[in-house]
């Protein structure tokens, strides 16, 4: 009886637990001391009751092992390690990309001390850290330092997949570390930026520095992200502080007022980001992918030259630990050899099912025969991409499936009729004509 009651005081419990992320609960945080972990309690103890297991470690730990015997021993992870020069075990930027391309997420928190492993890592992802010693500095929007290098930026993304409208409208972000540049491609997308009146600069002291600005306003990033074509996501900060519950409690000045404070927008922004970074909102999926012919329900394995089939697919975005029906004017289906041959947005149908959008397109296939990918290739910045991709063949006529007499080829039927009739008329008149001027056959 007993087993029993705790049995049933355990269930919901377990259920409770369960990880709202769609790829595993397992975090490990790396920092670089361990005794530091309760600077950032605030931070952990949201991932916690998200349904994370956090697993902590120090850097220079030489246990520090990410992946073994070729797989992930953790679904994501937390590097909070921006001075450590030379990690344990054997962690280098090159098993941080391992790790990504095992479908690994990463969210990186550096500071002015950039340490190279950070460098070389957001270096493989088409983000360039600024030198090491610099840091982000703006005289006219900070936060009450001698030197400015506490800034408050709301340059947020527009995207809302990442950010909801609360957090870009709300209150600044504090920051306090390395600006980067982010190459400007699908993959990567700036997340919060510095406002037009910072700079990049060296600030340590007694230190000559060269007098060359290299990043300067709105194109300064503060923090960025990148989304690898396995859609696991990397998220870079260049500033630790960003994540501390020093930053997440502290007042900041209202923007456009002298004595208005209010508290940093620091918290939201860090659950959102983690969030969107361990793949709990933004993530997309294809369901009930299915193509024929107009008419017909199933593919018959081949199509031929001119047929007009449907394409149907179903999008869902996964946010709020559930999958929503996904609403774009802009999924588009190509038929590929390779050019593609046939580009056509979708039509979105009414709603049949409360977690997918039905996107329906009648496609007319070319006129050229071969062997085809009928695709669906949806990249869009903050959202998982999706890529459905069948082959098909094409294939030409048959002799026997031409049309057998065209219109346009009557003056020919006409021609060759007219011919034999005059070939006949000929003959005849030939064979039973005699000549009259010939000489008789003399008969005996
Ligand atoms: C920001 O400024 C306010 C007001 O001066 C101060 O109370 C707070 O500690 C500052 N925050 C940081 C992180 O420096
Ligand atoms: C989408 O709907 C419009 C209007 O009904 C139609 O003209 C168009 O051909 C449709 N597109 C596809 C790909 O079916």
């Amino acid at each position: 009886m007993r087993l029993l009651y705790s049995l049933l005081t355990l269930v919901p419990c377990c259920l409770l637990v369960s990880a709202k992320s769609l790829s595993g609960n397992k975090v490990l945080v790396v920092l670089d001391d361990i005794a530091t972990k309760d600077q950032y309690s605030i931070f952990f103890n949201s991932l916690t009751d998200r349904g994370f297991s956090l697993t902590f470690n120090g850097a220079t730990d030489s246990s520090l092992s990410l992946i073994q015997y070729d797989e992930r021993s953790f679904d994501h992870l937390v590097l909070f390690s921006p001075d450590t020069k030379k990690y344990g075990g054997s962690l280098t930027a090159a098993t941080l990309v391992d790790f990504t391309n095992k479908g690994g997420n990463v969210l990186v928190a550096s500071s002015s001390n950039v340490s190279p492993v950070i460098q070389q890592f957001a270096a493989q992802v088409g983000i360039d850290f600024d030198d090491q010693g610099t840091s982000v500095i703006d005289h006219f929007q900070y936060n009450d330092t001698s030197a400015h290098t506490v800034i408050a930026s709301n340059h947020f993304t527009p995207l809302t997949a990442i950010l909801s409208p609360n957090v870009r409208q709300g209150a600044p972000v504090l920051f306090n570390g390395v600006g980067h540049l982010t190459s400007p491609h699908l993959y990567t997308t700036a997340i919060l930026k510095a406002g037009p009146t910072a700079y990049s600069y060296e600030t340590k002291e007694n230190v000559i520095v060269d007098d060359d600005i290299t990043l300067i306003g709105s194109e300064i990033a503060l923090v960025s992200s990148h989304q690898a074509l396995n859609n696991a996501r990397v998220t870079f900060s260049g500033s630790l502080d960003l994540f501390s519950d020093r930053f997440a409690t502290s007042p900041v000045k209202v923007h456009g007022s002298e004595q208005k404070y209010v508290k940093s927008g620091n918290e939201a922004f860090f659950n959102e980001l983690s969030q969107w970074t361990f793949q709990e909102k933004g993530v997309l999926k294809a369901v009930n992918v299915k193509h024929h012919k107009v008419g017909e329900e199933e593919f018959p394995g081949w199509y031929r030259i001119n047929d007009q089939i449907v394409y149907e697919i179903e999008l869902s975005e996964y946010f709020n630990d559930q999958w929503h029906p996904y609403v774009a004017p802009d999924v588009q289906l190509e038929a590929i050899m390779l050019d593609p041959y046939v580009r056509v947005t979708l039509n979105q149908t009414q709603n049949q099912s409360p977690s997918s959008t039905k996107y329906v397109g009648l496609v007319g296939l070319p006129d050229v025969y071969g062997v085809y990918t009928l695709q669906v290739n949806y990249k869009r910045h903050g959202l998982s991409y999706v890529v459905e991709k069948d082959v098909v063949p094409i294939r030409p006529y048959r002799h026997n499936e031409y049309p057998r007499f065209l219109t346009v080829a009557y003056p020919y039927y006409a021609s060759s009729g007219s011919m034999l009739v005059g070939f006949i008329v000929f003959s005849a008149v030939w064979l039973y004509n005699r000549d009259a001027g010939a000489p008789k056959k003399k008969t005996n």
